[in-house]
């Protein structure tokens, strides 16, 4: 019951927060956009997209995509998303808390040696100054602080992916626009390679990430015209920052941090030079791309084939769908696709046949092995021998069906959530579940709390022990854990 007042609140804010976003898009999208040209409604898939009093449309539908910062924000369901992020960027505000709020507590004892106070006390400034810049550069996709409790954000969690936050690639801002000449042009020149002499046209970015990348394309490999689009609105925001020439400072949490200032590092962000006309950036779901079928004639997939839960026969043929007769695919980054059916999992051999499968010509591979994500100031860095390749679009196929990441009793809240044997059982555990937490009161141990669902009837003494103390163990890790950033 004490949800329901939050939920309001959430609902109230939602309101009043959107209303504010299309002031801001009324600033910011006036002159006739040429993405109009390339532009089909994320929700139908079928019609153009028409700009309208500074926002692109879809007359059809009677949807209207709002420009959030500047940057068209086509996604289906534009106000669910908007909410979506908003809720995760409120999130990851409150963990922030949540964490100087533990330094701060750690910081009362006074045991602590000198060089670890002075640390905490570093990370307590840098925390705090984070969270300021996040709030900043998202104001776009929220203008004020939220309420609501960390408690509740633990319950309300959503999907996009739900292991997809604001913060999830935020490294990868770093290494795109401060620490990353190397290994920047080591991605440039592994897509100069797969290219060969034959020119880019009109080049689609698909999980640009920060953008750096689409970015060197753009400026260093003539494309006629550069579109890149990822769903994360805190990578696009700092991409577009860093495409109109302006510079950012940004801290750096480096995951194995070399010495104690490593811990948090203040990074100057900056391209080296503004972008050239004809570079857009787009805000959207690579599975439900806003873009008309035959737009490109390029179409580059860097670090995501494997990323993304769409079964890889499904992208290719999203990708056949968007190239013109003869375009390009060029692929580069990692292979490790991780999904739950391992026939699913495919080894490069597979993919390869799967490129082909999809209207593809044989593809020409190129494998080498390159640094990723090696941060000066941090011990931990990879290599990874990426898998590159180019291929040409042979023939059209079957358009594959359209993406629903989540289904519309999730995403509209208008259909009755449907009661499914898993979340019964899922109910019954957390029923347990809750019914645990509350017996901790400081004083009774796993040994008395497992007489108590005994005498409730749940479980025997002997099953109950062992089950309480794996709980706990998961509770315990996760409370830790909740301690990073
Ligand atoms: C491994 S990162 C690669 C980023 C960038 N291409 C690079 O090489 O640095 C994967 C990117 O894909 C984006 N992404 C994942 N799923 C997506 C989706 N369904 N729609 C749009 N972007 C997505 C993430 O936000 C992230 O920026």
């Amino acid at each position: 019951m004490g949800s329901v007042p939050v939920l309001t609140n959430i609902v109230m804010r939602t309101v009043s927060l959107y209303a504010a976003a299309n002031s801001y898009r009324m600033r910011t999208m006036s002159a006739e956009s040429p993405l109009t040209e390339i532009t089909t409604c994320p929700r139908c898939g079928k019609s153009p997209l028409t700009e309208a009093a500074g926002a692109l449309q879809c007359k059809a539908c009677k949807v209207e995509y709002p420009s959030i910062g500047g940057i068209p924000w086509l996604f289906a369901e534009p106000d669910a998303s908007l909410g979506e992020w908003r809720n995760r960027l409120h999130f990851a505000l409150q963990q922030l808390s949540n964490e100087a709020a533990g330094i701060k507590a750690e910081l009362q004892n006074d045991g602590l040696i000198d060089l670890t106070r002075q640390r905490l006390e570093q990370q307590l400034d840098a925390i705090d100054q984070h969270r300021n810049a996040l709030r900043k550069i998202l104001a776009p996709i929220d203008i004020q602080s939220s309420q609501a409790s960390y408690e509740s954000y633990l319950a309300l969690r959503t999907r996009l992916p739900s292991d997809h936050g604001i913060a999830t690639y935020y490294a990868n801002i770093h290494r795109d626009w401060s620490w990353g000449d190397t290994e920047n042009a080591a991605s440039l020149e592994q897509i100069k390679n797969c290219a060969g002499d034959v020119e880019l046209g009109k080049t689609l970015v698909l999980g640009a990430g920060a953008g750096r990348l689409s970015y060197d394309i753009h400026m260093q490999m003539e494309t006629e015209l550069c579109v890149a689009i990822d769903f994360n609105p805190l990578l696009m925001l700092v991409a577009k920052s860093m495409a109109q020439g302006d510079q950012l400072e940004l801290y750096e949490f480096p995951l194995a941090p070399k010495r104690a200032e490593d811990f948090a590092v203040l990074r100057k962000l900056a391209a080296p030079a503004a972008v050239r006309d004809q570079f857009h950036l787009v805000l959207g779901d690579v599975l439900r791309p806003p873009f008309a079928a035959a737009s490109f004639d390029t179409i580059v997939t860097p670090w995501i084939i494997d990323i993304v839960g769409d079964d890889l026969p499904f992208q290719a043929a999203r990708i056949n769908n968007l190239l013109k007769p003869e375009g390009r695919w060029l692929n580069f980054g990692s292979l490790a696709f991780n999904h739950a059916d391992k026939a699913r999992c495919y080894s490069a051999e597979e993919t390869l046949v799967h490129v082909e499968k999809a209207g593809f010509a044989p593809a020409t591979v190129n494998e080498v092995t390159i640094p990723y994500m090696c941060s000066p100031a941090s011990r931990h860095g990879r290599q990874e021998t990426v898998f590159s390749f180019s291929a040409t679009k042979q023939s059209d196929v079957k358009a594959p069906p359209r993406h629903k990441a989540l289904p519309d009793w999730i995403v509209t809240g208008k259909d009755p959530v449907p009661a499914l044997q898993a979340f019964r059982t899922q109910a019954v555990s957390t029923q347990v579940y809750a019914f645990i937490m509350s017996l901790i009161d400081g004083k009774r141990t796993i040994a008395d709390m497992a007489k108590i669902l005994e005498q409730q009837k749940l479980m025997t003494t002997d099953e109950a022990i062992p089950a309480i103390r794996n709980f706990m163990t998961r509770m315990y890790d996760d409370a830790q854990k909740g301690k990073s950033l």
